[in-house]
């Protein structure tokens, strides 16, 4: 019914009002990107807009949408889009820190109540979830994705586009769901946001696509080309990317749009000759929407006119912009998503505020105890410092939508106050400057008390687009205050909020303690009290790993092994692949994050060590909790494939379960592995498995042994 309805539309459209719904402008309430027409109201009442973003709120909104419907020609309603990445009002932890939890329910819940307080506020469109697979912590998007790993990276992108679009599109408390950015942005040469990329098809297809391919299992009712070229070509004008594998492959029926100014940005790419000349290379390859560039706008009818695009191809784009806003219910009320007596009961709910609080949380990642400092005891004195403790700006991260940073998010100090925690309190240092001012006060607190807690980090401004870094460490002299702090003997326990894998190998061998708290959110202050004083037993485990220092990356756990390994049998003490100056291992590896209690795992029992193309195994552990605390823990399976005719990682996750022990408790974990666990692509780019042994271990840490083999026969 609905292709009968859009094919009456278009019949009456004319070719100007076509290509006004492929134009989306940006209205002046939040600039997320360089050139800013802002004669966009001139077009909307001109039919020349078919999307707005930036523009929030039910007032703002259907006061933009009235003139869409009443003031041009064939009244067809607006879809308004937002960046709403992490929360929309009530925040929660950035999406790297939310992934380390590894609990899917729970990113689909958090994705579920940001849609609707964005919808709430008249928004039908999300422009999330990245779900590029990142490896480079230089890149400051990092922070917006699920980590290194593409199998638990898919399963997040199908979790958060669960919690956006819900069951139906016609539901008004969800939201359309962008798959950004397509595709392999997270590679950009030297970690430089926008940067070239260019990668082996194999990696392409096996590392970077498959959590796009599983967005459109999902349903993903959108997608975004990204910044960068591939292997030459730019993604916005690449139809091998967005014809041969979207459409042609995955039967993508949605619509793709722009990142921002991109079809612009092909000129000095050196890919297109001028304006006119890129917006033909967009459309043509697949890119159905002009993200505030104003080339299709400006440009689309001369070249349709030159017969440059052909009319078939604006059609195609048309009719998948018009499908979503008829499955959004928008022509049978344009006004549906904007009301403000909704607006008030749903923003800021307080269930909302506790599951942000749950989350953040669930997001941290111990990683370090000594001496089990951890959990505070309540009789402890503490001194809190730091430039992030009574901070209530950073705390929510970047890309924090209509997030307030001040008064609504809750800071370490007011969670302490609110849990009336014994402790004293002063700032210590700024996060970037070398103002030293009040490091004696400092000093002193940190003597007249029983432990340190420091909270400390990068600003908000320090990951997030165009917010690329070249050295890891905590900025400013916040190092140098924690040698100080140090010198007094007291404690330390470092909880940190961070954007992307910092270098922490001093802070590991300085403090006690390292909690790994992301920007935790609106409710963040509560979280971080929660898990120092033990209300809260952390089981976050990092999805991204941690260098040493800066001259490791990329490292990511499941590289290639090298004909010339280090840990090889006889290996050589010189020429072997490695570095004269830091160990090839990482500080801290993907998978890993301690708990306040301890877990033994048992040797791996396996159904059989033959597989074939038509049986299972199943991989059974018992895990036990050997501490003095109920806990959880993200029980992980890894698979090595020996040998194939193309290299293969050394290890790759192929599993996870996470689950609660208590104090003594044992628990059998299951995981089954099939012909269909083993695929990879070969020489030929068939995704196929091969004959040959596999090892596998089970543990709480991609950094753990191989402990079982297994053949597979095909
Ligand atoms: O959605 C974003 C994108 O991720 C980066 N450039 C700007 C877009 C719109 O704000």
């Amino acid at each position: 019914i609905i292709e009968r309805k859009i094919d009456s539309l278009l019949a009456l459209m004319t070719v100007e009002e076509k290509i006004g719904q492929t134009v989306l402008y940006t209205s002046i309430e939040d600039i997320t990107g360089p050139t800013l027409d802002t004669n966009y109201t001139t077009y909307l009442k001109n039919g020349q807009i078919g999307a707005i973003f930036n523009a929030t709120g039910s007032a703002f909104t259907r006061k933009l949408q009235k003139i869409a419907v009443e003031e041009t020609r064939l009244g067809i309603p607006l879809i308004f889009g937002y960046d709403v990445i992490h929360g929309y009002k009530t925040i929660f932890p950035i999406p790297m820190g939310e992934a380390s939890s590894w609990d899917l329910d729970l990113m689909e819940k958090s994705a579920q109540i940001a849609a609707k307080e964005a919808a709430a506020e008249g928004l039908h469109w999300t422009f999330a979830p990245m779900v590029d697979i990142a490896r480079d912590p230089r890149w400051g998007r990092i922070a917006e994705g699920a980590g290194e790993d593409t199998y638990l990276g898919s399963l997040i992108a199908k979790a958060r586009i669960n919690g956006f679009q819900g069951k139906s599109l016609a539901d008004k408390s969800t939201v359309l769901a962008c798959a950004k950015h397509y595709a392999a942005y997270g590679a950009a040469q030297a970690g430089r946001d926008y940067h070239t990329v260019d990668m082996s098809i194999n990696t392409l297809r096996e590392v970077y696509l498959p959590p796009f391919k599983a967005a459109i299992e999902a349903d993903v009712a959108t997608f975004m080309t990204s910044f960068n070229e591939l292997n030459g070509v730019p993604a916005t004008g690449n139809s091998f990317l967005l014809k041969d594998i979207l459409r042609d492959e995955w039967k993508f029926n949605g619509f793709v749009v722009t990142d921002y100014t991109s079809i612009n940005e092909m000129v000095p790419h050196g890919f297109a000759e001028n304006l006119q000349h890129a917006g033909e290379l967009a459309m043509n390859a697949g890119v159905d929407m002009d993200m505030q560039g104003g080339v299709y706008k400006n440009h689309m009818k001369t070249s349709i006119d030159q017969k440059k695009i052909k009319m078939t191809r604006l059609d195609k784009a048309v009719r998948d912009i018009l499908r979503l806003k008829f499955k959004l219910g928008l022509f049978d009320n344009p006004y549906k998503y904007c009301n403000e007596a909704d607006e008030a009961k749903i923003i800021l709910h307080k269930d909302h505020l506790e599951l942000a609080r749950d989350a953040a949380r669930k997001s941290m990642v111990l990683l370090k105890n000594e001496n089990y400092i951890l959990p505070l005891n309540n009789s402890k004195k503490v001194a809190l410092i730091g430039p992030l403790a009574d901070d209530q700006f950073h705390i929510i991260g970047n890309w924090a939508a209509k997030g307030d940073r001040d008064g609504i998010a809750v800071s370490v100090k007011e969670g302490f106050e609110a849990q009336n925690k014994t402790f004293t309190y002063t700032k210590g240092c700024d996060i970037e400057s070398d103002n030293r001012s009040d490091f004696e006060n400092a000093i002193a607190i940190a003597k007249a008390s029983d432990v340190v807690v420091m909270v400390m980090g990068e600003s908000e401004r320090m990951s997030g687009e165009a917010a690329s870094r070249t050295h890891l460490k905590l900025p400013g002299i916040q190092q140098q205050l924690i040698s100080e702090i140090k010198k007094t003997g007291t404690p330390i326990v470092l909880v940190l909020y961070n954007g992307r894998p910092l270098n922490l190998t001093y802070e590991n061998e300085t403090v006690d303690a390292i909690v790994e708290a992301w920007f935790p959110g609106t409710s963040g202050g509560h979280a971080v009290t929660d898990v120092l004083y033990g209300r809260y037993n952390p089981a976050g485990k990092l999805t991204v790993t941690f260098p040493r220092n800066v001259g490791q990356v990329p490292i990511f756990y499941n590289m290639k092994n090298t004909g010339r390994p280090e840990d090889a049998v006889g290996a050589h003490s010189r020429y072997v692949s490695k570095y004269i100056d830091v160990a090839n291992s990482p500080l801290f590896p993907f998978g890993y994050g301690l708990s306040y209690t301890t877990f033994k795992y048992d040797k791996p029992v396996l159904s059989s060590t033959n597989l074939t193309k038509n049986s299972s195994i199943s991989v059974n552990v018992k895990v036990t909790n050997t501490g003095q605390f109920e806990g959880e823990e993200v029980v992980q399976l890894y698979i090595r494939d020996r040998f194939g005719s193309v290299t293969r990682p050394v290890k790759e996750l192929k599993g996870f379960q996470k689950i609660k022990l208590k104090k003594g408790e044992s628990k059998q974990v299951e995981f089954k592995i099939t012909a269909e666990t083993l695929k990879f692509y070969n020489q030929s780019l068939l995704f196929t498995n091969e004959a040959g042994d596999y090892d596998l271990f089970v543990a709480g840490s991609s950094g753990s042994d191989f402990t079982n083999s297994f053949t597979f026969k095909n």
